[in-house]
């Protein structure tokens, strides 16, 4: 298979975050500029930059829930620990992210805090994202960033020793005196920002790792929201069953697993508010939901460059296409859907039907399939239905083994504690 870079890899995760979500705009992409800054004074070398970068770009990876959304923008962030043991077990599954799992593991440490922790235990880095994530929320969006520098200053200066690490604090000095700095708040894109550092971090794509990469994806979804911690696990699960039934060769079953894993990506750019409501949505608030089909395209758009994840990204970014023209994003219909788009959607449906909603329990398999037999198949596909209905206690025994297996990963005790 072929090779990626890092960066590549890495851009599908940062765009989801920084671009596509409504509350935290921008806040990670500000972090990851500061961070570089000091981390380049600090003579960081090009791996360590990388991975800082990586890291303060998502950093918040692991507070997408509705109960901790509003918390992180404060000036002082009053439990800090859960999101960030979330966003180290989100990150972790995927090898060649584990040292960023454990730089944001840490990226509220405080200074005092991390001198009694044990050697290793904290990575450079974090307490460099500590700090510039810190100068971000003091900044002001309203005013002009350039008369704010001695403000921000004054406060970061007030904690060096107790919370920010004194040789960090000394490198966010010197580089707070030009105005460059400031003016690349707001300004510096991603993009450039990684072209700034050469670093070479390339990874060979196996099937494992992809796998790994994928599930470490899907969780930034399932898990902002306890009603679908066990969706896009259960999604991939699914087709990758459906898609052996319907003859896809072994490899062409993985895609659609990784499909499975992705193909919600998108809902990062939806207020999860919408996502738990307790009840039936608004005209007005359906059309916020369905953006995220469009976003799950817009983000893994550079993943197309892969010959290996051309299909997976279609099937995912066509979802909730439907065969008569009438699905969203695009309207296509089945002279364009292949099936395994169609597999992909069928998957999601029963896998819906088949969770917990914050307006009703999950539903037998025999009330979720009749449901989709009346009111969803004939828009996907009748007859594919009536040879997935050929194995509905099979697809049973799979909904409900995922269904475990996701709660206790996700309620893992010692993770929030
Ligand atoms: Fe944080
Ligand atoms: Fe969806
Ligand atoms: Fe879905």
């Amino acid at each position: 298979m072929e090779k990626m870079s890092l960066r590549e890899l890495a851009v599908p995760i940062i765009k989801s975050i920084d671009s596509f979500n409504y509350l935290l705009k921008s806040h990670h992409r500000h972090t990851a500029i500061i961070s570089w800054h000091i981390g380049k004074k600090m003579g960081l070398s090009n791996e360590d930059l990388f991975e800082l970068v990586v890291a303060a770009a998502i950093h918040d990876i692991g507070a997408l829930s509705v109960q901790e959304r509003d918390l992180l923008v404060r000036e002082d962030v009053i439990n800090p620990q859960p999101h960030c043991i979330m966003g180290h077990h989100m990150l972790k599954p995927f090898e060649a992210f584990r040292q960023i799992a454990q730089i944001i593991k840490h990226h509220h440490i405080k200074y005092q805090d991390f001198l009694n922790m044990a050697d290793g235990e904290v990575m450079f880095q974090s307490h460099i994202i500590h700090l510039a994530d810190r100068v971000d929320i003091l900044i002001n969006p309203e005013e002009f960033i350039l008369n704010q520098k001695k403000r921000v200053l004054e406060k970061i200066k007030e904690k060096v020793e107790t919370d920010f690490h004194p040789d960090v604090y000394a490198a966010f000095d010197e580089v707070s005196l030009s105005d460059i700095f400031w003016l690349e708040i707001n300004d510096l894109s991603i993009d450039d920002l990684f072209d700034r550092i050469d670093a070479n971090v390339d990874f060979k794509l196996t099937i494992d790792n992809i796998m790994d990469f994928s599930l470490s994806l899907s969780r930034i979804i399932d898990y902002r929201s306890r009603f679908t911690a066990s969706h896009s696990y259960t999604v991939a699960y699914l087709a990758k069953q459906l898609g052996k039934y319907f003859g896809f060769s072994d490899e062409d079953c993985q895609k659609l697993q990784v499909s499975g894993y992705l193909h919600d990506i998108g809902k990062i750019g939806v207020d999860p508010g919408l996502i738990e409501k307790n009840g039936p949505l608004s005209d007005d608030e359906f059309n916020h939901v369905k953006l995220h089909a469009y976003y799950t395209g817009q983000i893994l758009k550079n993943l197309s460059r892969s010959e290996w994840f051309k299909d997976i990204v279609l099937w995912s970014q066509n979802h909730h296409e439907k065969n008569n023209g009438h699905g969203y994003p695009q309207g296509l219909d089945d002279s364009v859907l292949d099936t395994g788009a169609k597999i992909v959607a069928f998957s999601d449906v029963i896998s819906a039907l088949m969770e917990n909603r914050p307006y009703r329990d999950s539903l037998p398999v025999d009330v979720a399939f009749n449901i989709i037999k009346e009111k969803i198949a004939p828009s996907i596909s009748l007859s594919m239905f009536a040879d997935i209905e050929q194995h509905k206690d099979e697809i049973n025994d799979l909904v409900v083994t995922c269904h475990q297996h996701s709660f206790e990963e996700y309620e893992l005790e010692d993770m929030l504690n």
